[in-house]
């Protein structure tokens, strides 16, 4: 049997809708963006969403409408995706990485703290794998030392902090729509906000700046005339093949988030007799999105001592299953480790210890909404079967 670590689920209704736009003609930033985004704010509570070309370019679209710059530091996890920290690199400005939490993979809240310096001017707290971040001493940072926060919410659709749907509990949230998560267009992302002002900003940077999107100006008088353009904006448009299948994957979102939650809860009990595996813990009071299942691997509890021998027990487990036909993957990486932050900042694994050890002993299980149990029984049993 070969189960892969995700598939994403497309229907009759998703292959019909990136037909349309050939129809219509509208094929960039159309009305199928529009009823994606109107569809997107809704299901998450926020004001205003606006969609653009991917989670990256989401987060780049936020730090620039803080006016993040050249001089200023930008505090990123050190476990998280290199497009999370790099986005601050593409505004000139610094990213400062801090530690995380190995119990939630996010960010360590004290470590945080302990990172603002006076030229620090924005965080971006990261929901990673769709836990969301304990985001009540984010927003009291924030405030105490006036920063923004762009959320990272890449990972984040159906993750409810304490019952608020994440990506707009700070200035901003970006999401992605990449393969791998909970709905895809392919590339694609979309920015939140709760704030009209922020709003017309996002639409005017992701569209070179513009004043007025090309859809308002075709539907008004004078369409003849270009807009204004009195900010640097950037072309992050969403096609509307993309948004096309946005509004159709979001008619399916509320079974695809069911099937996953309901997934996780298999996985949490089928998982509970293995003592050297660390389950996903959820504090009280949140949702988890899970967009992916990511477990500790940890027959000892993991140091900088052990790490490097978990790390290679963890691999000759993964490889087992791959020569079974069962894709795993290792949760995400430490950017700290990786040659560009490394040489670039000078830094060494021990700098965020936490970091680098969930980089090396975590484990991402197959999870996707059309796993059957039987599939996601056999990934339990060959990984039981692969422990060695
Ligand atoms: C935490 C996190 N941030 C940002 C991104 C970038 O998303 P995209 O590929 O849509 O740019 C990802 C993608 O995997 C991610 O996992």
């Amino acid at each position: 049997m070969r189960i892969p670590i995700t598939r994403p689920c497309f229907d009759d209704e998703d292959r019909a809708a990136i037909a349309k736009p050939l129809d219509t003609g509208w094929v960039v930033q159309g009305p199928n963006v529009a009823e994606f985004e109107r569809l997107f704010g809704q299901y998450t509570g926020a004001d205003h969403a606006v969609a653009c070309t991917s989670c990256t370019t989401g987060l780049h679209l936020g730090l620039a409408a803080l006016g993040i710059g050249p001089g200023d530091e930008v505090i990123v996890p050190s476990f998280t995706w290199v497009a999370s920290a790099n986005v601050v690199l593409y505004c000139g400005a610094t990213p400062v990485l801090c530690d995380i939490d190995l119990d939630t993979f996010n960010v360590d809240l004290e470590d945080l703290a302990a990172r603002i310096t006076p030229r620090t001017k924005a965080l971006i707290p990261v929901h990673l794998f769709g836990l969301p971040v304990d985001m009540g001493p984010v927003l009291q940072l924030a405030e105490r030392h006036g920063l923004g926060i762009v959320e990272d919410a890449a990972c984040g659709l159906g993750a409810r902090w304490q019952g608020t749907h994440v990506g707009h509990i700070g200035d901003f949230g970006a999401f992605s729509f990449h393969p791998r998560k909970a709905i895809t267009t392919g590339e694609g992302g979309m920015v939140l906000t709760n704030d009209p002002e922020r709003n017309a900003l996002l639409r005017s940077l992701r569209d070179h700046g513009s004043s007025k999107s090309d859809l308002a100006r075709h539907e008004g008088t004078a369409a003849f005339l270009l807009s204004e353009f009195n900010v640097m904006g950037f072309n992050y448009r969403m096609t509307d093949f993309q948004g096309a299948l946005g509004c159709t994957q979001m008619a399916k979102v509320e079974w695809f988030q069911a099937r996953r939650a309901e997934l996780a809860r298999r996985y949490d009990a089928l998982l509970a007799d293995i003592e050297w595996l660390q389950t996903p813990r959820v504090p009280d009071g949140d949702t988890h999105g899970y967009q992916s299942y990511v477990c500790v691997f940890r027959p000892e509890a993991p140091t900088m001592a052990n790490v490097d021998a978990l790390f290679e027990r963890r691999n000759a487990m993964m490889m087992r299953m791959e020569a079974q036909g069962v894709s795993t993957r290792q949760g995400t990486h430490a950017v700290h480790g990786l040659g560009l932050y490394a040489e670039r900042f000078g830094l060494r694994p021990e700098d965020y210890p936490r970091a680098w050890i969930a980089e090396r002993v975590s484990l991402a299980l197959p999870l996707f909404p059309t796993m059957t149990d039987a599939e996601q029984d056999h990934v339990v049993a060959l990984l039981k079967a692969s422990y060695a």
